[in-house]
């Protein structure tokens, strides 16, 4: 095959270090270090991209909880991430963050070429914001008409924002996904997208923020972030150095040949990834492979459930090319599979201790016996040798077809055809018969030859899978030559005979089942324990943990009292009450607040309160609220309102 000068460029979708890694998140990195691994051994010059995706809101309080500020607490968390992908051995070429400072100039470069060229427009968001949370919601994100992170009340609130003009690509997206049956995989999410997103209509997409700043700032407008579209999905160009002074690796590998994701997020890179690439006058990517979850049970993995598996204590219990195997064989790709400890250990019994090992620790265990460990040459052919040799022979254009289609697991099952058959073949032959026989001296020589051959061809081939095992097994029929575990090498007698076996430890050591899923059931009681104890150290730790500030941080909050002069129910709000508060400035202040529960407006009327006075105004339910009103909020979430003791003029500063 031609490949002189091919590239090929895979990314996995960037990671949020907002928590502990499970078998779930490593799916997709795993899928992609075998199909970048495969590909560098096809002779493609290959670009591995992954990262992490490391603004917003969510992340900031994730933080805020922990008591860290926010970078100390993500640079942790990633090098956890890295650590993870080491022991996986995944092969990326780069890791991106978006807090790197080349992508956070090029992000804003990006916004503002938006902005200039009428793609980006400046508008009014409205959404459901909750006011301790800080959070806004769309209305299908709420859970039961609540805010899904703290399950309270939220209010329909509007607030300004950058918008990017998604309506005005809808029919190229639509045309792209249409005649490029290639562009998205599998084609069921093909109609998804465009039966439940594209044809109903495009909106134009909120890209900015004003109500946090953990983000990259709009370099015309600083008191917007940019929000998570145009900084996450730009990774994939900002990582080659788009928009830098040194964007050689984008002139070389871009368009990427693979955007690897999960199924939940394929509408970004199907719908809002090109409409950016459309803007911006880029070519699109040539494919978005949506693959399925990985579930425990019928649940998706997530720490929030509880049903994580993790990926430290598995392979550090079972080594990393059993969990490598497991992803990328039992999982119908694409599709959604579950895991089961069941699963795993039934797969690490069979197929990687029964048919592989096996095969090796047979084969190595009869060369010692028959010919001093050194491996014969082969002098004769016979019909079922024939059969062997066009086994391994013909694995490479299967193995190519299945990579290239993206039959992952499909390229494990061609493997283990060849494996599964050379046992076989042993059984057939029986060398240990033939070797009782001196007459059978030839036949026998050619037997073991074909059998060390085989498994040569097999590693080859396990290499992009296995990152462990490959080697180990090359060790032991003795070969050293580079050559003789690439690609190319992997036709059937290029392996010369002469070279020294050695038959060691056994690859894979067969697991006694019940014992084994006792154990890891231990293991799980003992994590669950332990995360128990985490969470509510945590709970205890969070009421001293809030960080401490300096007095210079507390006069950044103007508090002052106020006497309610007016007060009315808000329209079509039942918790909100609309004050007309007296701060001693001349004029009256509006205030909404979610205190209709407790108070009616006529109670409020002539009450002293305190306001936060310097806070941000914003509009809650179309009405500018200038301030807040204290409360003590109980832990169920009961308010009352904060007064002073004795009666003080309005505007009275509280110090
Ligand atoms: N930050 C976004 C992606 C932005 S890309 C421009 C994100 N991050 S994530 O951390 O939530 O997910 C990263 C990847 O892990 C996604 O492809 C997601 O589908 C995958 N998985 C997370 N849990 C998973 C399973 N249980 N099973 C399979 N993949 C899963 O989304």
């Amino acid at each position: 095959m031609e490949t002189k000068n091919k590239k090929f460029y895979i990314t996995t979708p960037i990671y949020y270090p907002s928590g502990k890694w499970h078998i779930g998140t490593c799916y997709t990195t795993i899928i992609c270090d075998a199909i970048a691994r495969y590909k560098r051994m096809q002779g493609y010059d290959v670009f591995y991209l992954t990262g992490t995706d490391e603004h917003g809101q969510k992340i900031l309080k994730v933080s805020q909880e922990a008591g860290v500020p926010v970078k100390e607490y993500i640079d942790g968390v990633v090098n956890e991430l890295k650590r993870l992908w080491k022991i996986l051995d995944i092969s990326y070429d780069k890791f991106i963050r978006t807090t790197d400072k080349e992508h956070e100039e090029a992000v804003a470069k990006i916004f503002e070429k938006l902005y200039k060229q009428g793609d980006i427009y400046k508008s009014s968001y409205e959404g459901w914001y909750c006011t301790p949370c800080e959070s806004f919601w769309t209305k299908s994100q709420l859970v039961d008409g609540k805010c899904p992170d703290c399950g309270r009340e939220v209010q329909l609130t509007q607030e300004e924002s950058y918008f990017f003009k998604m309506s005005k690509y809808q029919d190229r997206i639509i045309k792209l996904i249409q005649d490029n049956p290639d562009f998205l995989q599998p084609q069921t999410r093909q109609n998804e997208m465009i039966n439940n997103f594209l044809k109903p209509g495009l909106q134009d997409l909120c890209v900015s923020r004003t109500s946090f700043d953990w983000g990259i700032k709009v370099p015309f407008d600083p008191k917007h972030v940019v929000y998570v579209w145009i900084d996450a999905l730009t990774n994939y160009i900002t990582a080659l150095g788009y928009g830098s002074d040194n964007d050689e690796l984008f002139k070389k590998f871009w368009p990427a040949d693979i955007h690897m994701v999960g199924k939940e997020i394929v509408r970004f890179h199907s719908i809002i990834w090109p409409a950016i690439l459309m803007a911006l006058g880029l070519e699109m990517p040539k494919k978005v492979y949506g693959h399925g979850w990985l579930l425990f049970g019928e649940d998706k993995m997530s720490k929030s459930k509880g049903n994580i598996v993790d990926p430290f204590i598995l392979t550090d219990r079972y080594g990393v090319d059993a969990l490598r195997y497991y992803l990328l064989r039992e999982v119908s790709f694409g599709q959604d599979g579950s895991y089961t400890n069941e699963t795993f250990l039934k797969r690490i019994n069979s197929d990687l201790c029964n048919d592989l090992g096996n095969l090796v620790s047979r084969v190595t265990a009869m060369v010692t016996q028959y010919f001093n460990g050194v491996i014969p040459s082969s002098q004769e052919k016979e019909a079922i040798d024939e059969e062997l040799i066009e086994l391994n022979n013909t694995l490479r254009d299967k193995v190519d077809q299945c990579m290239d289609s993206l039959h992952i697991p499909e390229a494990l099952e061609n493997i283990w055809r060849v494996i599964q058959r050379a046992n076989k073949y042993i059984d057939e032959t029986t060398p240990w018969i033939l070797a009782k026989d001196e007459s059978k001296r030839a036949r026998l020589a050619s037997v073991m030859y074909n059998l060390c051959e085989s498994i040569r061809i097999i590693s080859i081939f396990l290499q992009p899978y296995l990152t462990k095992t490959p080697e180990k097994i090359f060790a032991k029929l003795g070969i050293q030559d580079e050559s003789l575990k690439t690609l190319d090498s992997a036709k059937f007698g290029k392996m010369e005979a002469g070279l020294k076996v050695e038959k060691g430890d056994a690859l894979f050591q067969r697991l006694d089942m019940n014992k084994e899923i006792e154990a890891m059931n231990k293991i799980a009681e003992e994590e669950k324990a332990k995360a128990l104890k985490e969470n509510k150290k945590a709970t205890e730790d969070n009421v001293v943990k809030i960080p401490e500030i300096g007095i210079d941080e507390f006069e950044k909050i103007q508090l002052k009292v106020g006497k309610v002069i007016e007060c009315q129910k808000v329209e079509k709000a039942d918790k909100l009450l609309c004050s007309k508060v007296d701060l001693g400035e001349g004029k009256l202040r509006t205030i909404v607040s979610g205190i209709a529960k407790y108070y009616s407006p006529e109670e409020m009327v002539g009450k002293q309160v305190v306001v936060v006075a310097n806070l941000k105004p914003v509009k809650l339910r179309g009405i500018l609220s200038e301030g807040m009103l204290l409360c003590a909020s109980d832990k169920d979430g009961n308010l009352s309102l904060v007064s002073p003791i004795t009666t003080m003029p309005a505007g009275s500063e509280i110090r």
